[in-house]
Protein backbone atom coordinates (compact mmCIF):
# COMPACT_ATOMS: atom_id res chain seq x y z
CA UNK A 1 0.00 0.00 0.00
CA UNK A 2 3.12 2.35 0.59
CA UNK A 3 5.58 1.00 -1.90
CA UNK A 4 5.49 4.03 -4.10
CA UNK A 5 6.69 5.68 -1.26
CA UNK A 6 9.09 3.72 0.24
CA UNK A 7 10.67 3.23 -2.94
CA UNK A 8 11.10 7.41 -3.77
CA UNK A 9 12.65 7.19 0.19
CA UNK A 10 14.88 4.71 -0.93
CA UNK A 11 15.85 6.59 -3.95
CA UNK A 12 16.75 9.44 -2.09
CA UNK A 13 18.79 7.64 0.61
CA UNK A 14 16.76 8.71 3.12
CA UNK A 15 15.17 5.52 4.34
CA UNK A 16 15.56 4.87 8.12
CA UNK A 17 15.89 1.14 9.85
CA UNK A 18 16.06 0.19 12.96
CA UNK A 19 19.08 -1.82 13.76
CA UNK A 20 20.84 -3.43 16.35
CA UNK A 21 24.15 -2.74 15.94
CA UNK A 22 27.39 -4.34 17.59
CA UNK A 23 27.67 -4.36 21.25
CA UNK A 24 31.16 -3.83 20.84
CA UNK A 25 30.95 -0.73 18.70
CA UNK A 26 32.54 2.18 19.91
CA UNK A 27 29.38 4.45 20.24
CA UNK A 28 29.56 7.68 18.83
CA UNK A 29 26.12 8.01 17.96
CA UNK A 30 23.93 8.15 20.91
CA UNK A 31 23.18 10.99 23.22
CA UNK A 32 24.52 9.38 26.42
CA UNK A 33 27.04 11.81 27.04
CA UNK A 34 28.35 11.08 30.30
CA UNK A 35 28.02 7.35 29.76
CA UNK A 36 25.48 6.69 32.78
CA UNK A 37 23.30 4.37 30.69
CA UNK A 38 25.62 1.49 31.57
CA UNK A 39 26.53 2.29 34.97
CA UNK A 40 25.10 -1.00 36.61
CA UNK A 41 25.44 0.78 40.11
CA UNK A 42 22.48 3.17 39.17
CA UNK A 43 19.97 0.83 38.08
CA UNK A 44 20.84 -1.23 40.90
CA UNK A 45 19.95 1.98 43.38
CA UNK A 46 17.08 2.91 41.30
CA UNK A 47 15.69 -0.74 41.31
CA UNK A 48 16.20 -0.81 45.17
CA UNK A 49 14.06 2.50 45.62
CA UNK A 50 11.47 1.37 43.47
CA UNK A 51 11.17 -1.89 45.82
CA UNK A 52 10.70 0.12 48.91
CA UNK A 53 7.17 1.17 47.63
CA UNK A 54 3.68 -1.28 46.80
CA UNK A 55 3.43 -0.35 43.35
CA UNK A 56 6.00 -0.68 40.95
CA UNK A 57 3.85 1.06 37.97
CA UNK A 58 2.49 4.39 37.67
CA UNK A 59 -1.09 2.81 36.82
CA UNK A 60 -2.58 5.83 35.64
CA UNK A 61 -2.59 9.68 35.30
CA UNK A 62 -0.88 11.87 37.30
CA UNK A 63 -4.13 13.88 37.77
CA UNK A 64 -6.01 9.97 38.19
CA UNK A 65 -3.66 8.28 40.97
CA UNK A 66 -0.62 7.92 38.77
CA UNK A 67 1.36 10.58 40.95
CA UNK A 68 3.54 8.79 43.37
CA UNK A 69 6.21 9.79 46.11
CA UNK A 70 9.50 9.07 43.31
CA UNK A 71 7.48 11.44 41.14
CA UNK A 72 6.94 14.03 43.72
CA UNK A 73 10.64 13.63 45.16
CA UNK A 74 12.44 13.81 42.01
CA UNK A 75 10.16 16.93 40.81
CA UNK A 76 11.70 19.07 44.33
CA UNK A 77 15.21 17.36 43.72
CA UNK A 78 14.43 19.34 39.78
CA UNK A 79 13.39 22.54 41.02
CA UNK A 80 15.54 22.84 44.25
CA UNK A 81 18.41 22.46 42.19
CA UNK A 82 17.10 24.65 39.43
CA UNK A 83 15.58 27.40 41.19
CA UNK A 84 12.09 26.67 39.48
CA UNK A 85 9.23 27.23 41.35
CA UNK A 86 7.25 23.79 40.18
CA UNK A 87 8.16 20.79 38.19
CA UNK A 88 5.75 18.42 36.27
CA UNK A 89 7.08 15.23 34.74
CA UNK A 90 6.24 13.83 31.20
CA UNK A 91 6.77 10.06 29.90
CA UNK A 92 9.08 11.70 27.46
CA UNK A 93 10.71 14.92 25.83
CA UNK A 94 8.34 14.12 22.64
CA UNK A 95 5.55 14.17 24.97
CA UNK A 96 6.49 17.27 26.99
CA UNK A 97 6.95 19.44 23.87
CA UNK A 98 3.69 18.29 22.52
CA UNK A 99 2.32 19.35 26.53
CA UNK A 100 4.30 22.54 25.99
CA UNK A 101 3.88 23.56 22.72
CA UNK A 102 -0.03 22.46 22.28
CA UNK A 103 -1.20 24.00 25.27
CA UNK A 104 0.15 27.60 26.13
CA UNK A 105 -0.94 29.02 23.27
CA UNK A 106 -4.13 30.13 22.97
CA UNK A 107 -6.72 32.76 21.09
CA UNK A 108 -5.18 36.16 20.51
CA UNK A 109 -1.39 34.66 21.12
CA UNK A 110 1.78 33.98 18.56
CA UNK A 111 3.51 31.28 18.73
CA UNK A 112 7.33 31.85 17.89
CA UNK A 113 9.52 28.83 17.34
CA UNK A 114 12.74 28.70 16.37
CA UNK A 115 12.99 27.73 12.71
CA UNK A 116 15.62 24.41 14.05
CA UNK A 117 13.37 23.36 16.91
CA UNK A 118 12.88 20.01 17.61
CA UNK A 119 10.55 18.00 15.53
CA UNK A 120 7.84 17.49 18.17
CA UNK A 121 7.56 21.59 19.09
CA UNK A 122 6.97 21.47 15.17
CA UNK A 123 4.69 19.01 15.07
CA UNK A 124 3.10 20.17 18.13
CA UNK A 125 2.61 23.90 16.55
CA UNK A 126 0.49 22.48 13.77
CA UNK A 127 -2.14 21.44 16.21
CA UNK A 128 -2.24 25.37 17.77
CA UNK A 129 -5.16 27.69 17.42
CA UNK A 130 -3.09 30.78 16.53
CA UNK A 131 -0.61 32.57 14.60
CA UNK A 132 2.42 30.16 14.57
CA UNK A 133 5.57 31.86 12.80
CA UNK A 134 9.36 30.69 12.90
CA UNK A 135 12.57 33.31 12.92
CA UNK A 136 16.01 32.55 11.29
CA UNK A 137 18.07 29.91 13.61
CA UNK A 138 19.58 31.30 17.15
CA UNK A 139 19.35 34.91 15.21
CA UNK A 140 18.08 36.89 18.33
CA UNK A 141 17.84 40.16 15.68
CA UNK A 142 14.99 38.26 13.80
CA UNK A 143 13.34 37.56 16.88
CA UNK A 144 13.31 40.40 18.03
CA UNK A 145 11.83 42.04 14.73
CA UNK A 146 9.13 39.71 14.72
CA UNK A 147 8.28 40.70 18.57
CA UNK A 148 8.32 44.16 17.63
CA UNK A 149 6.01 44.12 15.19
CA UNK A 150 3.46 41.69 16.01
CA UNK A 151 0.20 42.07 18.18
CA UNK A 152 -0.38 39.28 20.73
CA UNK A 153 -2.23 38.78 23.96
CA UNK A 154 0.88 36.79 25.05
CA UNK A 155 3.83 35.66 23.05
CA UNK A 156 5.60 32.28 23.35
CA UNK A 157 8.60 31.50 22.46
CA UNK A 158 10.50 28.14 22.15
CA UNK A 159 14.08 28.01 21.76
CA UNK A 160 16.71 25.01 22.46
CA UNK A 161 19.44 24.97 24.73
CA UNK A 162 22.20 23.27 22.86
CA UNK A 163 20.52 22.52 18.59
CA UNK A 164 20.14 18.83 18.53
CA UNK A 165 21.76 18.44 15.32
CA UNK A 166 23.95 21.43 14.82
CA UNK A 167 25.49 21.78 18.36
CA UNK A 168 24.96 25.31 18.41
CA UNK A 169 24.80 27.10 21.77
CA UNK A 170 21.68 28.99 22.34
CA UNK A 171 22.70 32.84 22.37
CA UNK A 172 21.83 34.63 25.51
CA UNK A 173 20.72 37.85 24.15
CA UNK A 174 17.93 35.75 23.84
CA UNK A 175 17.15 35.81 27.31
CA UNK A 176 17.64 39.52 27.30
CA UNK A 177 14.53 40.48 24.71
CA UNK A 178 12.57 37.99 26.24
CA UNK A 179 12.90 40.53 29.35
CA UNK A 180 12.19 43.25 27.31
CA UNK A 181 9.07 42.75 26.18
CA UNK A 182 5.81 42.13 27.95
CA UNK A 183 3.45 39.62 27.76
CA UNK A 184 6.69 36.89 27.05
CA UNK A 185 7.11 33.24 27.44
CA UNK A 186 9.96 31.38 27.24
CA UNK A 187 10.35 27.76 26.59
CA UNK A 188 14.06 26.62 26.09
CA UNK A 189 14.46 22.84 25.75
CA UNK A 190 17.56 21.34 27.60
CA UNK A 191 17.74 18.10 25.96
CA UNK A 192 21.20 18.21 24.68
CA UNK A 193 22.38 20.90 27.41
CA UNK A 194 21.55 19.62 30.83
CA UNK A 195 23.78 17.52 31.97
CA UNK A 196 26.61 19.01 29.50
CA UNK A 197 26.86 22.50 30.44
CA UNK A 198 27.02 24.56 33.51
CA UNK A 199 28.83 24.31 36.73
CA UNK A 200 26.38 21.64 37.95
CA UNK A 201 26.32 20.60 34.58
CA UNK A 202 22.28 21.53 34.61
CA UNK A 203 22.43 22.77 31.31
CA UNK A 204 22.11 27.05 29.69
CA UNK A 205 20.27 28.63 32.69
CA UNK A 206 23.00 27.54 35.03
CA UNK A 207 25.52 28.70 32.14
CA UNK A 208 24.13 31.90 32.08
CA UNK A 209 23.53 32.76 35.31
CA UNK A 210 20.24 32.89 34.62
CA UNK A 211 17.56 33.50 37.94
CA UNK A 212 14.35 31.41 36.69
CA UNK A 213 11.52 34.10 36.10
CA UNK A 214 7.33 33.48 36.43
CA UNK A 215 7.88 33.38 32.31
CA UNK A 216 10.68 31.32 31.86
CA UNK A 217 10.00 27.34 31.26
CA UNK A 218 12.88 24.96 31.05
CA UNK A 219 12.52 21.40 29.70
CA UNK A 220 14.96 18.68 29.91
CA UNK A 221 14.69 14.62 28.58
CA UNK A 222 15.71 12.07 30.72
CA UNK A 223 16.69 9.68 27.68
CA UNK A 224 20.26 11.64 27.01
CA UNK A 225 23.06 12.72 30.01
CA UNK A 226 20.53 11.19 32.66
CA UNK A 227 21.13 7.81 30.90
CA UNK A 228 17.09 6.98 31.44
CA UNK A 229 14.14 7.74 30.04
CA UNK A 230 11.13 10.70 30.38
CA UNK A 231 11.06 14.35 30.88
CA UNK A 232 10.79 17.59 33.18
CA UNK A 233 8.93 20.50 32.64
CA UNK A 234 10.03 23.42 35.43
CA UNK A 235 7.98 26.30 35.79
CA UNK A 236 6.25 28.80 37.93
CA UNK A 237 3.48 27.16 39.88
CA UNK A 238 1.18 28.89 38.02
CA UNK A 239 2.08 27.42 34.60
CA UNK A 240 2.51 23.93 35.61
CA UNK A 241 -1.20 24.73 37.07
CA UNK A 242 -2.32 25.21 33.66
CA UNK A 243 -0.72 22.72 32.31
CA UNK A 244 -1.90 19.60 34.60
CA UNK A 245 -4.94 20.99 33.52
CA UNK A 246 -4.86 21.88 29.78
CA UNK A 247 -1.82 19.83 28.20
CA UNK A 248 -3.37 16.65 26.90
CA UNK A 249 -0.26 14.65 26.85
CA UNK A 250 -0.09 14.80 30.34
CA UNK A 251 -3.75 14.69 31.23
CA UNK A 252 -4.11 11.71 29.24
CA UNK A 253 -1.48 9.50 29.62
CA UNK A 254 -0.10 7.23 31.90
CA UNK A 255 1.79 8.80 34.34
CA UNK A 256 5.86 8.49 33.61
CA UNK A 257 7.53 4.85 34.50
CA UNK A 258 8.47 5.13 38.04
CA UNK A 259 11.74 2.97 37.68
CA UNK A 260 12.91 5.17 35.02
CA UNK A 261 12.11 8.31 37.06
CA UNK A 262 14.17 6.82 39.67
CA UNK A 263 16.72 6.20 37.46
CA UNK A 264 17.14 9.80 35.90
CA UNK A 265 17.37 11.03 39.72
CA UNK A 266 19.91 8.53 40.71
CA UNK A 267 21.69 9.77 37.10
CA UNK A 268 21.64 13.21 38.34
CA UNK A 269 22.92 12.51 41.70
CA UNK A 270 26.15 10.98 40.31
CA UNK A 271 26.40 13.46 37.47
CA UNK A 272 26.32 16.50 40.89
CA UNK A 273 28.45 14.14 42.69
CA UNK A 274 30.99 13.71 39.95
CA UNK A 275 30.95 17.49 38.28
CA UNK A 276 34.59 17.99 38.57
CA UNK A 277 35.73 15.45 37.18
CA UNK A 278 32.62 14.92 34.01
CA UNK A 279 33.65 18.80 33.07
CA UNK A 280 37.59 17.77 32.63
CA UNK A 281 36.38 14.52 30.56
CA UNK A 282 33.84 17.27 28.55
CA UNK A 283 36.66 19.39 27.79
CA UNK A 284 39.23 17.54 26.76
CA UNK A 285 37.01 16.36 24.23
CA UNK A 286 35.84 20.03 22.95
CA UNK A 287 39.68 21.03 22.66
CA UNK A 288 40.64 17.84 20.83
CA UNK A 289 37.45 18.30 18.49
CA UNK A 290 39.18 21.93 18.17
CA UNK A 291 42.45 20.92 17.30
CA UNK A 292 41.21 18.65 14.82
CA UNK A 293 38.40 20.55 13.08
CA UNK A 294 39.18 23.65 14.38
CA UNK A 295 35.01 23.73 15.39
CA UNK A 296 34.47 25.67 19.25
CA UNK A 297 32.09 22.42 19.86
CA UNK A 298 29.89 23.96 22.75
CA UNK A 299 28.52 20.95 23.96
CA UNK A 300 29.19 17.58 22.94
CA UNK A 301 27.64 17.25 19.49
CA UNK A 302 30.18 17.61 16.30
CA UNK A 303 28.09 17.79 12.88
CA UNK A 304 30.40 16.93 10.17
CA UNK A 305 28.97 18.20 7.25
CA UNK A 306 29.32 16.20 4.15
CA UNK A 307 28.13 16.95 0.36
CA UNK A 308 25.31 13.86 0.08
CA UNK A 309 23.38 11.35 1.99
CA UNK A 310 25.16 8.50 0.21
CA UNK A 311 28.85 10.16 1.16
CA UNK A 312 27.29 10.79 4.29
CA UNK A 313 26.00 6.64 4.42
CA UNK A 314 29.42 5.54 3.02
CA UNK A 315 30.99 7.34 5.56
CA UNK A 316 29.67 5.67 8.38
CA UNK A 317 29.88 1.87 6.59
CA UNK A 318 33.41 3.07 6.51
CA UNK A 319 33.70 3.98 9.92
CA UNK A 320 31.77 0.71 11.17
CA UNK A 321 34.34 -1.15 9.68
CA UNK A 322 37.13 0.19 11.83
CA UNK A 323 34.60 -0.27 14.80
CA UNK A 324 33.04 3.43 15.55
CA UNK A 325 29.31 3.86 15.11
CA UNK A 326 28.27 7.16 14.14
CA UNK A 327 25.01 9.19 13.10
CA UNK A 328 24.45 9.60 9.21
CA UNK A 329 22.00 12.26 9.58
CA UNK A 330 20.23 13.14 6.58
CA UNK A 331 17.08 15.23 5.24
CA UNK A 332 14.57 15.97 6.09
CA UNK A 333 15.85 15.55 9.75
CA UNK A 334 18.94 18.57 8.40
CA UNK A 335 19.28 20.27 5.27
CA UNK A 336 22.23 19.06 4.67
CA UNK A 337 23.43 15.62 5.72
CA UNK A 338 26.08 15.26 8.75
CA UNK A 339 27.81 12.80 10.18
CA UNK A 340 26.40 13.06 14.17
CA UNK A 341 29.68 12.36 16.15
CA UNK A 342 29.24 12.41 19.86
CA UNK A 343 32.49 12.66 21.57
CA UNK A 344 31.06 10.80 24.80
CA UNK A 345 32.96 10.81 28.26
CA UNK A 346 32.91 7.00 27.80
CA UNK A 347 34.84 6.85 24.91
CA UNK A 348 38.58 7.16 25.50
CA UNK A 349 40.32 9.96 24.02
CA UNK A 350 42.66 7.66 22.61
CA UNK A 351 40.35 6.13 20.88
CA UNK A 352 39.10 9.36 20.11
CA UNK A 353 42.16 10.59 18.58
CA UNK A 354 42.84 7.51 16.09
CA UNK A 355 39.29 8.47 14.64
CA UNK A 356 40.20 11.89 14.15
CA UNK A 357 43.39 11.10 12.80
CA UNK A 358 43.28 8.42 10.87
CA UNK A 359 39.91 7.83 9.54
CA UNK A 360 38.59 11.42 8.60
C1 LIG B 1 15.79 18.89 21.33
C2 LIG B 1 14.95 17.69 21.60
N1 LIG B 1 13.77 17.85 22.21
C3 LIG B 1 12.98 16.80 22.46
C4 LIG B 1 13.34 15.52 22.12
C5 LIG B 1 12.42 14.39 22.42
O1 LIG B 1 12.80 13.78 23.61
P1 LIG B 1 12.50 12.24 23.90
O2 LIG B 1 13.48 11.45 23.10
O3 LIG B 1 12.67 12.10 25.37
O4 LIG B 1 11.10 11.98 23.46
C6 LIG B 1 14.58 15.31 21.49
C7 LIG B 1 15.11 14.01 21.09
O5 LIG B 1 14.74 12.96 21.11
C8 LIG B 1 15.40 16.41 21.22
O6 LIG B 1 16.57 16.26 20.60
Amino acid sequence: MYSKELKAIKKSNRFRERTLYDGNLIDLASNDYLGLSSKPQLLTRAVARVQIFKNHAPKASQVVNGYHQIHKDFEEFLCRHNGFEDAILAGSGFLANLALIEALPRKGDILILDEEYHASGILASKLVDTTVVTFEHNNPEKLEEILKNSSYKRAIIAVEGIYSMSGNLLKKEIFDIIDRYKNTILIVDEAHSSGVVGEKLLGVFELFGITPKPNHIKMGTLGKAYGSYGAYILASKHIVEFLQNRAKSLVYATAPSLIDIELAHQGMLYMMKHKKALHVEIKERQELVKKHFNVDMQGLIFAYEMESSEAVLDMQEKLKQKSFLVGAIRPPTVEKPILRIIPRVDVSLADLERLFNVYM
